[in-house]
């Protein structure tokens, strides 16, 4: 079988791998890739959704798996389906779940599913005037795609009047800053809860536990995310149960039922848990059209099932006979990413700030081939060296009999690999 895995960031390393692992894959392609990925895969220039469909008519794929949310909301699995290429991933439609964050909290409310109290807004004045008449801290989020940075969390009324400023008139994510959706700030543990669906039949995945600020104790800007692991230490078989019962069935059968969209893929629910009258509730933050990154990284090299068979059930519609097995082993994904450096334009900050790409990166062959190196932001340079091109370069996921022999493995096989500015979080899986 030939797969075409969409992406060219860490997440979309580690599908392109598990594919890899499948008996049944003669060859993985990737577009469009990046150094690392090269490696495991065949990465293919094409960069649009049509050249990506051209390349997969052409070629034969059997089978084509999107990573991240742009191609999905740009339409990728509508233009595949109508050239009768199977694709896994929700359509165009189903896609608005994580491209409007605003329509998103209304569809959830009316299907009765746990939600902050929130308001949406497309004029700033009005939004500035319910953020100061609340009488409570919120989070303002800008409507569209924003890279995973678009929930400004405010702590006083001037921070919120701020947040509207940003998105809403000085447009710092563009058009997706059109209209915001408001927030109650909720108090409780965050949790990224991921499920494949193929619109009748929801099944939960094991769960992971992402960081995303830039510092370490949860100091510093929102990014994409600076590590991961798994299992997550709280998540319990019965609180599974009630996010599957309070959340993911009700949202696959509601949308379904009441809006025409059949959601075939993976599903990420951004949750907040609540302790309320003694009993927890799962209130929905945000959701998500794909498996989150850094959170693959740990989840997929736990999955001992085939991917491609899942895959196969999801798009045959027989997920409900399918049961999911996971290795009990930890993992642990730590990032590394362009932190400080000075460049030829003085310094810069680094990531998630603007950050310099092109360094050349160092050591990442001596790292122990027991542990699993995704790349996130690399290339070659003209002389075929290994240099960084984004923000996020690269993790290394361990394994371990316990979260704290993962860690201390992480770390011992980081200190191996070097480039200029290279920077990661002193405490990724420190309990
Ligand atoms: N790690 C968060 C995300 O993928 O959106």
């Amino acid at each position: 079988m030939k797969v075409l895995v969409v992406g060219s960031g860490g997440r979309d390393h580690a599908i392109a791998w598990k594919f890899a692992q499948s008996p049944r894959v003669k060859k993985v392609y990737v577009a469009h890739g990046n150094a690392g990925i090269s490696q495991t895969a065949e990465c293919v220039n094409a960069k649009t959704i049509e050249e990506m469909a051209d390349f997969a008519e052409k070629k034969g794929i059997d089978l084509a798996f999107v990573g991240p949310e742009k191609p999905l909301s740009a339409g990728i699995v509508d233009l595949f389906r109508g050239k009768n290429i199977p694709i896994v991933g929700p359509d165009k439609k189903a896609s608005r779940l994580e491209s409007s964050k605003c329509d998103t909290k209304v569809l959830l409310r009316e299907l009765g599913i746990p939600v902050p109290e929130f308001a949406v807004f497309d004029d700033p004045d009005k939004a500035r005037d319910y953020v100061r008449s609340v009488g409570y801290q919120v989070v303002v989020k800008a409507d569209g795609l924003a890279a995973g940075k678009g929930s400004l969390v405010c702590d006083t009324v001037e921070d919120a009047e701020e947040a509207i400023h940003l998105i809403m008139e000085k447009r710092i994510f563009g058009d997706s800053g059109n209209r915001v959706d408001i927030e109650k700030r909720l108090y409780g543990r965050e949790l990224s809860f991921f499920c494949f669906t193929d619109g009748y039949t929801i099944v939960p995945m094991v769960a992971a536990q992402d960081y995303k600020r830039a510092r370490d104790n949860d100091e510093g800007k929102n990014t994409g995310g600076m590590g991961s692991y798994s299992p997550h230490p709280w998540l319990t078989d019965e609180l599974s149960e009630k996010i599957m019962t309070r959340v993911a069935r009700p949202l696959i059968k509601g949308i379904r039922e009441n809006k025409g969209i059949l959601y075939q893929g993976v599903i990420y629910l951004g949750l907040m848990l609540v302790e309320e009258n003694g009993d927890i509730t799962p209130y929905v933050l945000e959701i998500n059209i794909r498996l989150g990154d850094p959170e693959a990284q740990v989840i997929l090299p736990r999955m001992k099932t085939d991917i491609v068979d899942v895959c196969e059930a999801i798009l045959e519609g027989r997920l409900k006979g399918v049961s999911l097995e996971w290795d009990p082993d930890y993992r642990l994904c730590l990032i590394a990413v362009s932190g400080r450096c000075r460049g030829k334009k003085g310094w810069y900050k680094g990531y998630p700030d603007r950050y310099r790409i092109g360094v050349p990166i160092e050591g990442l062959e001596s790292v122990d081939p027991e542990c699993l190196v995704f790349h996130s932001g690399t290339g070659f340079d003209e002389s075929g060296r290994l240099i960084t091109t984004g923000g996020r370069v690269f993790g290394i996921v361990t394994r371990g009999r316990t979260l704290a022999e993962a860690r201390e493995k992480a770390y011992r096989e980081m200190k191996k690999v070097h480039f200029e500015g290279m920077y990661y979080r002193g405490d990724i899986g420190l309990e």
